[in-house]
């Protein structure tokens, strides 16, 4: 009889910490998923990144050296660009919907045209030959770094191929599905 008590006290127990042990587990799991779901959410379903090919207003052969030419994301479907780097209110990764593609010292690059201070537009400066942002004043030289702040990094490039002909180019982004 006392060995049949023992177990039942100790099965008692065991089902206890048992039933402990998954609840506590089923709290965890229940707090923690949608934290996880926040911090690393799932691409929405119908996005792709891939090359987008881009008409130029002017084409690459006739760009002049100090000079850029405005490029905009097609929107049939919708896509954007994708930040090649970055630096303060711009990070790799980070979509962008227009740029500029920009000749300086016979080297053609591309940039976003996101302001790295807070991501306003910065439209180029024919006369100048800067970048300069209408938000806050902040300015860049042809070559993307800056000329005065609050912008402290330079215009995040973009990742670019040449296309088929030279009035076009193949540029990373994301078709966004929609
Ligand atoms: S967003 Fe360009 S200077 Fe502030």
């Amino acid at each position: 009889m006392a060995d049949a008590s023992a177990l039942r006290r100790y099965s008692r127990r065991t089902f206890l910490g048992w039933w402990l042990a998954s609840l506590l587990t089923a709290t965890v799991v229940a707090g923690g998923l949608p934290i996880l779901v926040y911090l690393w959410p799932a691409a929405p379903s119908g996005q792709k990144k891939k090359p987008l090919a881009i008409a130029l207003d002017t084409p690459l052969d006739q760009l002049e050296d100090n000079s850029a030419t405005r490029i905009l994301t097609p929107t049939s479907p919708n896509a954007a660009f994708v930040m090649a780097d970055g630096g303060g209110d711009n990070a790799p990764g980070d979509l962008a919907f227009g740029g500029f593609v920009v000749k300086a010292g016979g080297k053609v690059e591309v940039f976003a045209q996101n302001c790295s201070h807070l991501g306003c537009s910065v439209a180029f400066n024919t006369d100048a030959k800067t970048f300069d942002c209408p938000c806050h004043g902040s300015r860049f030289h042809i070559d993307g770094t800056v000329l005065r702040g609050p912008a402290a990094y330079p215009l995040s490039h973009l990742t670019w191929k040449k296309g088929d002909s030279p009035n076009q180019i193949q540029v990373e982004g994301l078709e966004l599905g929609f």
